[in-house]
């Protein structure tokens, strides 16, 4: 039995709003499912099925009618990415109807009082809870990053249980908010170096599918930077269903059931799952930032095409915030005389890549690779930026 507290009994009742009610019981409903005994704060939210390619008309309706019904966030709330840029969507080639049902969209999160961030990178933009933080965010690799990276405390929350624990401004108490839950079931030791971005994606797919819904608990690992992390649990969170990983001497928890099994990871296994992931095409178009770029990324890109131009058109995939930022600092003038487009608001996935003429994609993420081929129709070419901007 789940217990209330006065305000979320009157939730519950309806008595703050139609919509308050109408979430509160998606809440109570989940809390009863897991085995909630109570509702716990949270300090943010972060709300998934933002892009129309995504949600559809059915999912457009919905938010209206939350709308409708009084709905208004009352913790800190972003959205992930959108399914184009809010600004070029006309450089972009996105359907003119298609923007017009996106706008329509971010109008009704607007309206909720969501700050239209458009990022599943959220923690390059100065979004991060601390150690311990109970947040209920939604993006799988966003989820991954704060439990993983931040160790903050969230579900792998659907859209709309994120925005209901938005709504309400509480989750119920059950899963990774919980000490006992937050251990590893399998350990898996690397025996090779991990270099690139690319080497942490094909290490996170291969893993993911070994390891399913186990948290994977990391030995071998000499250094990461937060890039390669987001990019390993984004690609767990893909091919597996892994909402946080612990790295020995990395990560700020690394808890390990005893007498667990454990895989061993190697040179052979990394090679392996790289060729598994590459067409071995060449790409007609590179995409970075699957999760988004940090301005750090941006940077390195930058240089890389000055020096020498990419053989096929690129896009980096970023927040609105850190797209002003690398303009701000000039990183876009080399981007964009080597024929690459820094790109806001949305991602390789997320918008309607396959109806703007490409078939081919280029990518480092094991996430992209895994959903580009069945949401986006592409071939992928898989790859560190080194192959697949110069293949
Ligand atoms: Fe982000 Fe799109 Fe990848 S939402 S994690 S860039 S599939």
């Amino acid at each position: 039995m789940i217990e209330l507290s006065q305000e979320e009994q009157k939730m519950l009742d309806g008595e703050i709003s139609k919509a308050a009610s109408q979430s509160m019981e998606i809440l109570v409903a989940l809390g009863r499912i897991y085995g909630a005994k109570r509702m716990i704060p949270i300090t943010s939210a972060q709300v998934s099925g933002v892009s129309y390619k995504t949600i559809g008309q059915a999912g457009l309706e919905y938010l209206q009618d939350l709308v409708e019904k009084g709905a208004k966030t009352i913790v800190p709330t972003f959205l992930n990415p959108a399914g184009m840029d809010s600004e070029q969507w006309r450089e972009m080639k996105i359907p003119e109807d298609f923007a017009k049902k996106q706008i329509k969209i971010l109008d009704a999160y607007a309206k909720m009082g969501i700050m239209k961030t458009c990022t599943c990178a959220p923690y390059f933009i100065g979004i991060r809870p601390k150690l311990g933080e109970h947040i209920a965010w939604a993006e799988s690799s966003a989820v991954s990053f704060a439990n993983s990276v931040l160790g903050a405390r969230t579900n792998r929350e659907g859209g709309p249980s994120a925005l209901a624990a938005a709504i309400c401004g509480v989750t119920p108490e059950y899963g990774l908010h919980l000490d006992e839950n937050r251990i590893a079931k399998i350990a898996v030791k690397i025996e090779c170096e991990l270099k690139t971005t690319a080497d942490f994606g094909a290490l996170g797919s291969a893993v993911g599918k070994l390891v399913k819904r186990k948290n994977p608990a990391f030995t071998g690992i000499k250094t990461a930077s937060e890039e390669q992390l987001k990019v390993l649990g984004a690609s767990m969170a893909a091919t597996g269903s892994v909402p946080i990983y612990f790295i020995k001497n990395i990560t700020p928890e690394y808890n390990v059931e005893e007498n667990v099994d454990e895989i061993v990871f190697g040179e052979k296994e990394l090679e392996e799952s790289k060729d598994q992931l590459d067409s071995k095409e060449k790409p007609q178009l590179v995409t970075i930032g699957c999760p988004h770029a940090s301005i750090k990324e941006i940077e390195d890109i930058a240089q890389m095409v000055s020096a020498k131009r990419p053989t096929c058109d690129f896009w980096i995939c970023t927040s609105r915030k850190i797209k002003e930022l690398a303009i701000e600092r000039g990183y876009n003038k080399p981007i964009e005389a080597a024929g690459g487009k820094i790109v806001a608001d949305t991602c390789m996935v997320v918008c309607p890549l396959e109806s703007m003429g490409f078939s081919i994609t280029g990518t480092n993420s094991g996430k992209a690779a895994k959903y580009l081929p069945n949401l986006c129709k592409q071939k992928v070419a898989f790859g560190d930026l080194e192959d697949i901007l110069y293949r």
